[in-house]
C-alpha cells in the first residue's frame, strides 16, 4: 500500500514551511529582488509564463519539487506517454498525447501501435473537412453545406464550442457553426430556426453514443431533417463521430459516415481527435493540425523539461500549495480574449471532472483536500461582477490571468486598455493596498479627516492575493494548442500529487440513473417508487403544473 500523502516527508516540511510563511508579504518579496520576475518566467515558443506573483520562495519550491519526486511524478508521466493503463478503474490507456503525436513514433495500447489507425482517420477527416469546404460533399439537393450543427455533450461539446470561438477569426466566409447540447428542447429550437436543412451537416458527437441528451437532440434533427428532406438526406446530413460503430449503426447513420476514435481517449481530452470535426470543418484542417503542433510542442515540453523549467508541473504545484496548505480550493481563469470567452467552462470540465475525486489509487477514502472549484469568464468583463470578491472577499482566490500581446482586431486604442487592465489586476491582487495608503489619498482628494477615518478601511486592500499571468504572442491554432495541452497536464500532475486516477468519471453516474427512474413517473407510466419527501413532492408539483 502506497504510504499517506500527508505522511511523505516532503509534506511534513511543507506544513512547517507554510506555518511560517503565510504571513510574507509578496510585496516584500518583490521589494527584496528586483530580478523575481526574471527568475520565475519561463518561455515556450511564444507563450510566457509569469508565476512570480505567487506567494512562494525558492525554499517552497524545492519542497514542492521533493513533493513531486516523492509521489513519483517523473515515472508516472513516462507511464502516461508510453501508453501504460493508468485509468485502472476502466482499465484503459490514457492516450490524448497519441493524438497529437506529431513525430509520429509508435505508441503503444493494449501491445499495438496505435499511430496508423490515429493518423487515417486524422487523413479521412482532413479530406472530409475539405470536401465540405470546397462543396464538394454536397446536400441532399446538391447545395453547399454552409451551416455545421455539433451535437454533442461535455467532452463532446465543450472542446469544440471553445476552439471553434478561439479560432472564429480563421472560419471560412461562408460557414456557421452551431451547437446543440442540452437535452433542454429550446437549445435544439434555437439552432433549428437559424438554418436550412438543405445547407446543414449535423455531426452527431459521442463517445459511447449512448448519451441521452445526445440521441434525444440528434433524433430531433433527424425528424426535423426528414420531414423536410425525406429519409434518403440523412446520407447526405449527418456524420457521426464516435468509438460505438454498433449504436452509431443503429441509430440509422451510415458506417462511411462514421468518425472513429478510441477507449484510451477520454471525453474531456477528445478535442484533438475526430470530436473535433467542427473546428477542422470551419477553421480549416491546417488550422486543426496547427493546433495539434501546438500541443504537441507543449507535450514534448511537459514530457522532458525538469520539474524546475516545466510550466505544468509548476502550475500544478502552486495549485497544490494553495489547495492543500493554504486550505483554498478554488481559482480562476481569466483569458483577456473576448475569442476566449469558453475557456473557463471547457477547463471546468476538464479539471472538476478529473480531479472531483475522494478515493485513492488504493481505495481508500481521501483525507486532504483534492479537485478545486473552478470558475471565471472574459476579462475585463469579470471585472464587473465577481472581481470585488476576489480584490477584497475574506480569502483569496489564485488567479490564471492570459493576455495576447497582439489582438485579432486592432481597432483603436481597445487592445492597449485590455492590456492595460490585465497587468493592472495582477499588481493590485498582489501589491494591495493598505491603510495608510488608502488614508493618503482620501486625504489628497479632500476628504475630511472624519470622512478619512470613516472610509479608509473600505478603501484598503490586504493585498497578497496571487495570481499567474500567461502572455502570449497571439491566440491563433498553435498557441491554443499549447494552452489547452498545459492545463491538460497540470491536471495530470495533481492527479498524480493527489493520487487519484483523473481519467474516470463514475461520480456523474447516480445523477443519471436517478433521472431513468424520475422519467416514467414524471410521463406517469409509473408510480411507487421510493424517493425522499422533497423529491415525491417536487415530482408532484411539476406534474400538476404540466396538465
Ligand atoms: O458527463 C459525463 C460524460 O461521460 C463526460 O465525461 C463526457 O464528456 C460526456 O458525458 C459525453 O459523453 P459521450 O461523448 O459518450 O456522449
Amino acid at each position: 500500500m502506497k504510504k499517506n500523502l500527508l505522511k511523505t516527508k516532503a509534506w511534513k516540511k511543507l506544513t512547517d514551511h507554510y506555518k511560517h510563511f503565510k504571513k510574507i508579504e509578496m510585496r516584500d518579496l518583490f521589494d527584496a529582488d528586483p530580478k523575481r520576475a526574471d527568475k520565475y518566467t519561463l518561455k515556450l515558443d511564444n507563450l510566457m509564463f509569469d508565476y512570480s506573483k505567487n506567494r512562494f520562495n525558492d525554499h517552497t519550491l524545492k519542497l514542492l519539487f521533493r513533493l513531486a519526486r516523492d509521489c513519483g511524478l517523473e515515472e508516472k508521466i513516462k507511464a502516461m506517454f508510453r501508453g501504460d493503463k493508468i485509468n485502472f478503474t476502466e482499465n484503459r490507456s490514457v492516450l490524448h498525447i497519441a493524438l497529437r503525436n506529431r513525430s509520429n513514433k509508435p505508441i503503444y495500447a493494449d501491445g499495438k501501435d496505435v499511430m496508423p489507425a490515429i493518423n487515417a482517420v486524422l487523413a479521412k477527416m482532413r479530406q472530409f473537412a475539405e470536401d465540405v469546404r470546397l462543396g464538394k460533399f454536397k446536400g441532399h439537393t446538391g447545395k453547399k453545406l454552409t451551416s455545421i450543427v455539433n451535437i454533442g455533450i461535455g467532452g463532446s461539446d465543450l472542446g469544440p464550442v471553445m476552439a471553434t470561438e478561439a479560432l472564429r477569426k480563421y472560419w471560412a466566409k461562408d460557414m456557421n457553426c452551431y451547437f446543440i447540447s442540452n437535452i433542454d428542447g429550446t437549445a435544439c429550437a434555437e439552432v433549428l430556426n437559424k438554418v436550412n436543412p438543405e445547407t446543414t451537416l449535423f455531426i452527431v458527437s459521442s463517445k459511447t453514443f449512448t448519451t441521452i441528451e445526445t440521441l434525444t437532440n440528434a433524433r430531433t434533427c433527424r425528424k426535423w431533417l426528414v420531414d423536410a428532406l425525406g429519409e434518403p438526406a440523412v446520407a447526405k446530413h449527418f456524420i457521426a463521430i464516435s468509438t460505438n460503430q454498433k449504436e452509431v449503426e443503429k441509430f440509422g447513420i451510415n458506417p462511411e459516415n462514421m468518425f472513429e476514435f478510441w477507449d484510451f481517449v477520454g471525453g474531456r481530452y477528445s478535442m484533438w481527435s475526430a470530436i473535433g470535426m467542427s473546428i477542422a470543418i470551419v477553421a480549416g484542417p491546417d488550422n486543426f493540425e496547427k493546433m495539434l503542433d501546438g500541443a504537441f510542442a507543449m507535450d514534448k515540453h511537459f514530457a522532458t523539461s525538469d520539474f524546475e523549467h516545466n510550466i505544468p508541473v509548476i502550475m500544478a504545484l502552486l495549485g497544490i500549495w494553495y489547495n492543500n496548505f493554504f486550505g483554498v480550493k478554488r481559482y480562476a481563469v481569466i483569458p483577456y480574449d473576448q475569442y476566449l470567452q469558453y475557456f473557463p467552462a471547457y477547463l471546468q470540465q476538464l479539471d472538476m471532472e478529473s480531479n472531483g475525486k475522494s478515493v485513492d489509487r488504493e481505495g481508500n477514502f481521501i483525507n486532504y483536500s483534492t479537485g478545486p472549484v473552478l470558475f471565471g469568464g472574459a476579462g475585463t468583463n469579470v471585472q464587473h461582477s465577481f472581481f470585488q470578491l476576489i480584490h477584497q472577499g475574506t480569502d483569496f482566490v489564485p488567479c490564471d490571468f492570459i493576455i495576447p500581446a497582439i489582438s485579432h482586431n486592432e481597432i483603436g486604442d481597445h487592445h492597449e486598455i485590455l492590456v492595460a487592465n490585465v497587468l493592472a489586476q495582477g499588481e493590485a491582487l498582489m501589491r494591495g493596498k493598505t491603510e495608510k495608503e488608502a488614508a493618503a489619498e482620501l486625504a489628497k482628494a479632500g476628504k475630511s479627516k472624519d470622512e478619512v477615518k470613516a472610509l479608509k478601511r473600505y478603501k484598503s486592500f490586504s493585498g497578497n492575493r496571487p495570481s499567474n499571468t500567461f502572455v502570449v504572442k497571439k491566440v491563433d491554432p498553435y498557441t491554443l494548442g499549447e494552452l489547452v495541452a498545459m492545463y491538460e497536464h497540470k491536471v495530470f500532475v495533481q492527479g498524480v500529487i493527489w493520487n487519484i486516477n483523473s481519467y474516470d468519471q463514475m461520480g456523474v453516474e447516480l445523477g443519471k440513473q436517478l433521472a431513468l427512474n424520475i422519467l416514467p413517473e414524471l410521463s406517469g407510466n409509473a408510480t411507487g417508487i421510493r424517493h425522499d419527501c422533497s423529491t415525491s413532492k417536487l415530482i408532484e408539483a411539476i406534474k400538476k403544473m404540466r396538465k
